[in-house]
């Protein structure tokens, strides 16, 4: 593995405000990376960041081939949260012009507008005006404008964010296509965007890095056993179910293990109502006795579920920790 891109230590504060506080990750060559985290976590910085658009507090990012100090802005295509375009000109004329601005002569400008345009599905709306298009087409025509001087990395700040789910489709599909093609490194704050598409994840929170990694060796690392409930819904029910997460909090503040064992079995338990999620540690054990009590408790069940958590359930735990 090749390393495209490598922060160190990279920081951001604005006044006193740390948006960003030492995040240090490495983005492999031809890997699709998503940095993933809630509404302020610090997507948007650490992407300018890298972009060479805002200038680091602290720390610093390596870019393969490039020497210490040197800039690696013209090996990055960037597609900002919300690109703005001169709505007057056409898709092809803006293509061009993006071309031109990144130094490309005029020709080679156009010959590659045309063939970029094509490969982003606008072919024929090139010679239309972009105030008419769509979200998901100037998303598109976004793409072709961070890729005309073919950069080694194309990074995306929430490229589908802001689409109805005909533009998400449209432009999942074509990063799908693209990632073939280029390193990329986008942000969301959809877990299921980076599970469809990336190799690995980097999940932010409040400005530092909760978690990172390949998604498959975390999701494999972090599959638990859960068990889903469904009891009656009158007051005796609700009241044992609810029973059970102070039961647990009880077994987890005991420094003896104590008799209840099922409580001992419950690792995390969320309820709302009548159901309740446990995360246990072993399933057998703890259906067997979630069944005995509740037997003998007279509680009726309505549903029972035994399966493993998702990365959904990471992330949630990693963000609202
Ligand atoms: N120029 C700035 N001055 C002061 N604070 C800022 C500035 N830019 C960002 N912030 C703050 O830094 C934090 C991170 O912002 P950032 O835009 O990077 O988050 P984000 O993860 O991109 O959020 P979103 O999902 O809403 O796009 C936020 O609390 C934001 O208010
Ligand atoms: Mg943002």
């Amino acid at each position: 593995m090749t390393v495209l891109l490598e922060a160190e230590g990279l920081t951001k504060t604005f006044g006193s405000f740390k948006a960003v506080t030492s995040m240090s990750f490495a983005i492999q060559e031809s890997h699709c990376v998503a940095l993933l985290g809630p509404n302020g976590a610090g997507k948007t910085t650490t992407i300018r960041m890298l972009a060479g658009l805002l200038a680091p507090t602290n720390g610093r990012i390596g870019f393969q081939g490039v020497r210490e100090g040197g800039s690696h802005c013209e090996r990055i295509g960037y597609l900002p949260q919300s690109p703005s375009f001169y709505n007057w000109m056409t898709g092809y004329e803006y293509t061009v012009y993006a071309g031109r601005l990144c130094g490309l002569a005029t020709s080679e400008a156009k010959a590659a507008a045309t063939k970029l345009l094509e490969r982003v599905g606008l072919a024929n709306a090139a010679g239309k005006k972009i105030g008419s298009y769509s979200g998901g087409m100037k998303q598109r025509l976004g793409l072709a404008q961070a890729l005309i001087h073919r950069p080694k990395l194309l990074i995306m700040d929430e490229p589908v964010s802001a689409l109805d789910p005909v533009g998400r489709r449209d432009v999942l599909s074509l990063l799908r296509e693209l990632k073939q093609e280029t390193t990329v490194l986008f942000s969301t704050h959809v877990l299921h965007d980076a599970e469809a598409l990336c190799d690995d994840v980097i999940i932010i929170r409040e400005g530092q890095i909760a978690l990172q990694g390949g998604i498959a060796a975390i999701q494999d690392e972090n599959r638990k056993p859960v068990i889903e409930l469904t009891v009656d819904s009158d007051a005796h029910s609700q009241a044992w179910l609810a029973g059970m997460k102070a039961r647990m909090r009880r077994e987890g503040e005991a420094s003896t293990s104590s008799p209840d064992s099922l409580a001992a079995l419950i690792k995390h338990i969320e309820i709302s109502a009548n159901h309740a999620r446990l995360q246990v540690s072993e399933v057998h054990a703890a259906r067997q006795m979630l069944l005995e009590e509740l037997a003998s408790e007279k509680i009726g069940l309505l549903d029972m579920k035994v399966g493993h958590s998702s990365l959904e359930d990471l992330f949630m735990k990693v963000v609202s920790e």
